[in-house]
């Protein structure tokens, strides 16, 4: 019987994709690049299986071409490149990654947020430029972290990791969610529930933890930030999309907030043209989670779930993280 084929989109871990070798016949791709929806859906036509990156868009005309595909697994948490619907209604299995990533997203929130405030990008452009030429004491000042409020919109799991960690910091903070936390989880994120006015008005930092839907799509945009604090700094390391960029870039620019740190973009890997000029924001390249160990777990899981999906390995049939359980029961009817 011929064996069933997979196409993984991106370089990852040699030594962990190496177990798809065991079941399937792979094909891995061995350069990074930006796929067009276009060219994914070329690429799984012939697949059982593929092992998509955050920035893969597989689309509804991608599933509708791909008669033999059976399972997609994400190498993230967040699926907004996956139609999670299309594939549902074709009876494709499709995973994430969750949880393995949450302390090292929860740190990088902090690394970005800190950065951010105390301006460590712009010292650092200023030293390696030559430019400091002479002790200052009002070199570079900026904003104080301990003690001012941590606002934290979107409270799964990883929004919990980050509100954990301000303790150490002796910041109060505050949240919004679409569902409040149990009183339990509230008291050990130390985090008080307020509505989304409230927390646009009364975070010094606000933290954007959100999934990107079209619900949550430009969730701030011009209209928020002129509710948030002048002295407010916005940290994005959820997905590009959640916030509007231009509308950020204005308000940067006019002094409606202080300043931003930004892992994600609307058009990333393209940047708003005007961010890069912009001495008050920080900008990685979607890094949040971009820890070896935590990176590997994200592969490692990935490639769990897409061998059980396909019927194979210890947990044939029942992968560990799935987003459309529903397909399950309905090949099990079946
Ligand atoms: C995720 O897991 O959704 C991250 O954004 C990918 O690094």
């Amino acid at each position: 019987m011929s064996r069933q084929r997979v196409w993984v989109s991106r370089p990852l871990f040699d030594d962990i994709i190496e177990r798809l070798h065991e079941f399937f016949e792979v094909e891995a791709e061995t350069a990074d690049r930006v796929w067009t929806a276009g060219e994914v859906a070329a690429k799984v036509r012939d697949m059982h299986g593929a092992v998509l990156g955050v920035a893969d868009p597989l689309n509804a005309a991608a599933v509708v071409q791909a008669p033999r595909l059976r399972a997609v697994a994400n190498v993230a948490v967040g699926y907004d490149n996956l139609d999670v619907a299309a594939l549902t209604a074709a009876g494709v299995i499709a995973t994430n990654t969750p949880d393995v990533l949450n302390e090292a997203v929860a740190d990088f929130a902090w690394a970005l947020l800190l950065a951010t405030a105390r301006r460590v990008s712009e010292g650092e452009r200023f030293v390696r430029a030559g430019r400091w030429r002479e002790p200052s004491y009002r070199l570079l000042l900026g904003a104080e972290v301990h003690g001012r409020t941590l606002g934290i919109l979107g409270m799964g799991r990883i929004g919990q990791a980050i509100a954990r960690r301000a303790s150490g910091f002796a910041m109060p903070v505050i949240y919004h969610n679409r569902s409040r936390l149990d009183a339990r989880l509230e008291r050990e994120c130390n985090a008080g529930y307020v509505s989304r006015d409230e927390l646009l008005v009364r975070a010094d930092f606000l933290v954007l933890v959100l999934p990107l839907s079209t619900a949550t799509r430009h969730s701030i945009a011009a209209g928020e930030l002129a509710r948030m604090k002048r002295s407010a700094v916005l940290v994005n390391i959820a997905r590009g999309g959640i916030v509007d960029d231009a509308a950020l870039v204005h308000a940067l620019n006019s002094g409606t907030i202080a300043a931003a740190g930004l892992d994600v973009f609307e058009n990333e890997p393209a940047l708003h043209p005007a961010l890069a000029a912009l001495d008050n924001v920080v900008l990685t390249p979607h890094i949040a989670s971009a820890s070896v160990d935590t990176r590997r777990a994200m592969t490692a899981l990935a490639v769990e779930n897409l061998i059980a999906a396909l019927g194979c390995g210890p947990h044939a049939g029942r992968p560990p993280n799935m987003l459309n359980p529903e397909v399950l029961a309905r090949l099990r009817e079946h």
